[in-house]
């Protein structure tokens, strides 16, 4: 029917974000967001978790197969990287609160693997979309540290040219955000140790990246 589909520019998470309201309350809405069309194919909103106030925030791309279905960020593979890096570099999982810059799974079915969901990249203008429930969990949490974890990850927090061969393992600023000082560090994704011919040297970078981060809450 034409007329009743907002425009695409139109995405936005916006309206479904209660204002003045705490971390619970905001995970409750963002079960019913419609700010953009990934909720649709998706189980459900994976909404970020742990520490609510963490001196550390994580953030990665978009829940996986196993974060859909179960409704938690980080508790499939990539989590257990992750978990096993953010232990070795000092970080204790109960400092950190984990979140997505995107809330729903995205993704498409193969009917020639087994119908298995694999998964696909967001767009910039879900990225967009979804900015508004990270911008809520950032300021929320409160975190002093601030962990982008891959690309995706750090494009929606430092722009569409950042780039994490050069940007990576260093602390940066945030843009937008200014007066909390170099509080940002990008890192590659947890997923990509496990995609890596070479998986020991790939964890290594990723946890000597967090070791910058962990430095930085001394
Ligand atoms: N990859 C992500 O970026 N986030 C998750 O929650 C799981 C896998
Ligand atoms: Fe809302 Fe984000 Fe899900 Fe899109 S991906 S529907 S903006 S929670």
């Amino acid at each position: 029917m034409a007329g009743t589909r907002a425009p695409e520019d139109a995405y936005t998470a916006e309206p479904f974000v209660p204002q003045g309201a705490g971390l619970d309350a905001l995970r409750e809405a963002a079960a019913g967001c419609r700010g953009c069309p990934l909720h649709r194919e998706a189980t459900q909103t994976v909404f970020g978790a742990g520490n609510a106030h963490g001196r550390v925030l994580l953030v990665g791309e978009q829940p996986g197969d196993q974060e859909d279905r179960q409704g938690a960020p980080f508790v499939g593979p990539a989590g257990k990287v992750l978990t096993r890096a953010l232990d070795e570099a000092g970080i204790e999982p109960a400092d950190a609160y984990v979140t997505n810059a995107v809330k729903h799974f995205k993704f498409e079915v193969v009917p020639e693997r087994g119908k298995r969901r694999i998964h696909k990249s967001p767009s910039l203008r879900e990225m967009t979309a979804c900015r508004p429930w990270l911008e809520a969990e950032l300021r929320l949490v409160g975190p002093e540290v601030i962990v982008a974890l891959g690309a995706t990850a750090g494009k929606a927090l430092l722009g569409p040219s950042f780039r994490v061969t050069r940007q990576r393992g260093t602390l940066l600023p945030f843009p937008g955000h200014e007066e909390l000082g170099e509080c940002l560090i990008a890192t590659v994704h947890p997923s990509a140790v496990l995609r890596a011919d070479d998986r020991e040297a790939v964890f290594e970078g990723l946890v000597s990246d967090l070791r910058i981060a962990a430095e930085a809450l001394r």
